[in-house]
């Protein structure tokens, strides 16, 4: 057990209540979220923060890294196996709890903007009514602080397809932004409706730079 990482999110859960971990651990204990899914282990900050939610509740946590994070805590609420987590039927084959319904689902593995569309796709059918989705990682503010290019688009571009899977499927979601730290993008299921994976309508991108350019020397030159 990494007592190290315990006692950081422990003190982060308590002094930070604009932190996404905090976020996710209060929203854990007030709606009794119970079965929760995570992509994405790593060093573990979030398993901690699931876990000492899940203690005041008793659910259980499933967590999915492709690295071997196995050792990371000794607790009998957590389930942990190594393996890309678009595997899911091995998933569900190794814990078929998660069959009867997910309350929470944590992405934070691959942040590839097709990837993280295929998780919320493949998952979707798995997610309770009232369950949440979080997606860790859709804001490109920390990158564009560091002038870091490449980064700066991923971020943006994990973030549209959030939204573009919230607006295909509006009826069936609520959204939410949290858009402090590293961009918390927030989706709770409200209707078990077919997902809809065509993508709606948008404006083609340069007629987008040049009505915006438009707007500018508009607003510049005649609205003085
Ligand atoms: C950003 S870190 C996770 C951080 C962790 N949630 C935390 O709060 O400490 C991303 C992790 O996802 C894992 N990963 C990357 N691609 C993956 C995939 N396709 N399936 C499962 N895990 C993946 C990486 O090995 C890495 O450990």
């Amino acid at each position: 057990m990494n007592n190290d990482i315990f006692q950081e999110v422990k003190n982060n859960l308590l002094s930070n209540k604009s932190n996404h971990l905090t976020i996710m651990h209060d929203t854990v204990i007030e709606k009794k979220l119970k079965i929760i899914v995570e992509c994405g282990v790593d060093r573990g900050a979030s398993t901690c923060a699931f876990l000492e939610a899940l203690k005041k509740i008793n659910g259980k946590l499933y967590s999915f890294d492709i690295k071997d994070c196995s050792n990371l805590f000794d607790d009998k609420n957590w389930n942990f196996f190594q393996t890309n987590d678009v595997n899911l039927s091995k998933i569900i084959n190794k814990f078929s709890e998660i069959k009867k319904g997910i309350d929470l689902l944590y992405i934070d593995s691959y942040h590839e903007p097709s990837h993280v569309r295929k998780i919320l796709n493949l998952y979707y059918p798995f997610i309770n009514v009232n369950g949440y989705i979080f997606i860790d990682d859709t804001s490109s503010y920390p990158f564009r602080k560091l002038n870091i290019l490449t980064d700066s688009i991923n971020s943006d571009l994990c973030k549209e397809e959030v939204e573009e899977f919230f607006y295909s499927n509006f009826d069936a979601f609520e959204f939410k932004y949290n858009g402090g730290e590293n961009g918390l993008s927030i989706l709770k299921k409200i209707k078990n409706n077919k997902l809809y994976k065509n993508s709606i309508w948008k404006y083609n991108f340069l007629i987008y730079q040049f009505f915006k350019l438009i707007k500018k020397f508009k607003y510049k030159f005649f609205y003085k």
